[in-house]
């Protein structure tokens, strides 16, 4: 049967992985996927995650299914985190999901059963599994455009003009905050022109929200999302603990969805385990069980927030380090945005013939489109990754 099958193309940024292993280099900078790194270039596990692990592993005292919903305690602390205190949450429902994509998967195949013709409008660009995992679960996709790459900034006109094509049966994929891979962002008041075009149109907004306490802060994060939530009657998000609580390969998700009223969330709810039950069935339990553990417990919780403030700060000052050495070293304002984008991505500009020079000639590694990881950068290699990129850019 296999003979039919040709090798499928590799994931360009899963590929950088192992191109960046191999290589023998000392020196060279992994910028590539979007895994937090510390100075020391390592992603250790969070001390309250490792506090929460110790804890499950003397207070756990069984391993028998826990349900399709998965934690519920989960659930119901990611929804708090996610839409914070107000009375939507009672039209809104949650399971846990083998990380941010597989939220995003089972909610395609939610919007599928619901409307098997509905099409998913993604933003010109988007991080490039967004695309496939919508197709995969039956869907149709269009594009919005998003990103102007001479000002590196949202081009919000030209998304609300196209958005006023989606209607009914339509849904429009948003990112909740730190835009992936562009790091430009939706400022509030263009929430509200979002949110304001949604219930004109009637199209469904779908947020991803993959990185919330990496832009500007936890709540602040979460802003575009709750106002979308306060005005739109119905609602999907895909949430990922897979960074702020640094869970990648613990696959640590949760898929909500907001209902017009409460009896359509539950049929939505029962329809959205019915996915899940005739495909993985279950989600695993151990991240989600760490993450319930660190929420509901006021100490732990703090712990956590006090190292996303670490993450997030010193993402923050790198921004800055690097948008002054490119002020520096090329003399002029062309790279300042990288200090006004928010999350671990910018895109640089570079063509992917750049990309190739840098990694081969620098041993710095970044992915084709010409994204960086700004995480991935040492402070003591801002200067060294500056003069790289302006020598290869002509700069
Ligand atoms: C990224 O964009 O680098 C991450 O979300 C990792 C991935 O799965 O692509």
């Amino acid at each position: 049967m296999f003979e039919t099958l040709k090798p499928a193309p590799g994931d360009k940024i899963l590929a950088l992985i192992a191109a960046y292993r191999e290589d023998t280099r000392p020196d060279k900078i992994d910028l590539g996927v979007g895994v937090y790194r510390d100075d020391k270039g390592a992603t250790p596990v969070l001390r309250a995650v490792k506090e929460a692990e110790k804890r499950l592993w003397i207070e756990q005292d069984s391993k028998a299914y826990l349900g399709l919903l998965g934690d519920v305690g989960f659930n119901e602390a990611m929804v708090g985190l996610l839409f914070g205190a107000t009375t939507v949450t009672e039209r809104v429902r949650a399971v846990q999901a083998p990380g941010g994509s597989g939220a995003l998967r089972i909610l395609g195949e939610l919007i599928a059963r619901a409307n098997k013709d509905a099409t998913v409008w993604l933003s010109d660009p988007t991080w490039p599994n967004h695309g496939p995992v919508m197709i995969n679960a039956g869907l149709k996709t269009k594009t919005y455009p998003y990103f102007d790459a001479a000002s590196a900034s949202v081009r919000f006109d030209a998304m609300v003009e196209a958005l006023k094509q989606a209607g009914p049966g339509d849904v429009v994929l948003l990112h909740g905050c730190c835009h992936n891979p562009t790091g430009a962002n939706l400022t509030i008041d263009q929430w509200q022109v979002l949110a304001d075009l949604a219930v004109e149109r009637g199209f469904l907004p779908f947020i991803d929200i993959a990185y919330q306490g990496f832009g500007d802060g936890l709540e602040e994060d979460a802003a575009g999302l709750r106002l979308m939530a306060g005005r739109v009657p119905e609602m999907l998000v895909a949430a990922s603990c897979s960074k702020n609580f640094g869970l990648y390969r613990d696959r640590v998700g949760c898929a909500m969805l907001m209902g017009a009223s409460a009896e359509q969330a539950n049929a939505s709810l029962s329809q959205l385990t019915s996915v899940t039950r005739g495909s993985y069935s279950m989600p695993p339990d151990h991240g989600a069980a760490a993450v319930r553990m660190i929420l509901t417990d006021p100490a732990l919780k703090a712990a956590w927030c006090k190292e996303l403030d670490e993450m997030r700060n010193r993402m923050l000052s790198l921004r800055q380090g690097l948008a002054d050495a490119l002020r520096r070293g090329s003399n002029s304002d062309k790279y300042d945005f990288v200090a006004e984008h928010r999350g671990m991505f910018s895109l640089m500009g570079t063509t992917s013939d750049q990309v190739r020079r840098l990694r081969e000639e620098f041993g710095i590694y970044m992915v084709d489109d010409g994204r960086i990881n700004i995480a991935g950068l040492p402070e003591d290699r801002v200067e060294y990754f500056a003069k790289a990129l302006l020598k290869v850019c002509g700069d």
